[in-house]
């Protein structure tokens, strides 16, 4: 049986990366906001009817953490019940359902990294949309993987790692948080580790996403705060010469007041994904050396 794929998100971080290494897998069909809408339960059930997939991708999301703290419905439309459909109209298909969480989901006060057993407790409108988008797909659907991950970047949007990039080029001084810390974990990870579960299960992908079904820490390896983060992007910038950037100095989050609180600590303990898949995440300073170029 060919696999037919349906890639949603397929020009974000994630989806651009996904869009790439799921295209030898199967029939790609790869989607974007406007030809889905997350916000629409219509939209949503045309697409996923018209291209019968047996698996589908979900890379898309409200990620602009603050904005959604004045648009929390929208975010929740997108994040939360958008992804509920989804998973409704891949039971009906018997089609499985690959879909990714977030660290926001956690306040950040455990101490240690977060296990897949820690209950959430988001501080964030982001955080508890992306809460109840989880929570909808495991009501919904018998064969699902959601992969919680933390901290994307690519080059290719703005992002933490392109903002760093941008103001050495513009400040002499930088002053950057030490008080957040979770795994930076480049969109080609996630990508990757995608695809290598898909072909894991190649023959019956959906027999296999069923059995492995659950919920899956998957980050780049490793943790940091955004201080040392900020410190390895200087550094790894391969047109150092454009830089004027002369030092970088550590602040706390409470010197940067920003619609939505972000947790202290959200670094997720990998471990389970790798048992289940003998899949190993990159540690987050290689990831960052190859993603930089
Ligand atoms: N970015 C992070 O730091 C981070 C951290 C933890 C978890 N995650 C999760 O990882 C996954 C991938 O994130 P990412 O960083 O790749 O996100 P991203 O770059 O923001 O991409 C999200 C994609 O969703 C699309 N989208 C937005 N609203 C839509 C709608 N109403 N209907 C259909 N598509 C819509 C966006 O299209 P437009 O560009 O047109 O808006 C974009 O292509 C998401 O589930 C996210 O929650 C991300």
């Amino acid at each position: 049986m060919t696999t037919n794929i349906l890639l949603l998100g397929s020009t974000g971080q994630g989806g651009w990366e996904l869009n790439r290494t799921l295209l030898t897998l199967g029939d790609l069909t790869a989607l974007d906001f406007p030809e889905i809408d997350m916000a629409d339960p219509a939209s949503i059930q045309q697409v996923v009817r018209a291209v019968q997939p047996n698996i589908i991708v979900n890379a898309t999301a409200y990620t602009n953490v603050d904005q959604a703290e004045s648009e929390p419905d929208l975010a929740m439309a997108i994040n939360g019940s958008g992804p509920g459909i989804l998973a409704e109209e891949a039971q009906r298909l018997k089609a499985a359902l690959i879909h990714y969480s977030t660290d926001y989901v956690f306040d950040g006060n455990k101490g240690a990294p977060y296990t897949e057993q820690d209950a959430p407790a988001p501080l964030s409108v982001y955080g508890e949309t992306k809460l109840a988008g989880d929570r909808a797909i495991q009501a919904a659907n018998d064969a699902y993987l959601i992969f919680r991950t933390s901290w994307v970047y690519s080059l290719r949007r703005p992002c933490f790692v392109t903002k760093v990039l941008q103001w050495a080029r513009q400040h002499e001084t930088l002053r950057i948080v030490v008080d957040q810390v979770s795994s930076p974990t480049w969109a080609r990870t996630l990508a990757e580790a995608t695809a290598q579960v898909i072909a894991l299960g190649r023959g019956d992908p959906v027999g296999f996403i069923q059995e492995k079904r659950g919920l899956y820490n998957l980050t780049d390896s490793g943790a940091c705060n955004r201080f040392e983060w900020a410190k390895a992007i200087i550094a790894l910038d391969p047109a150092r010469h454009e830089q004027v950037v002369t030092q970088v100095v550590p602040a706390k989050s409470a010197d940067f007041p920003t619609p939505a609180e972000r947790p202290e600590n959200s670094a997720l303990k990998g471990e389970k994904f790798a048992s289940a898949f003998q899949i190993n995440p990159p540690y987050w300073r290689t990831s960052l050396s190859m993603a930089i170029v």
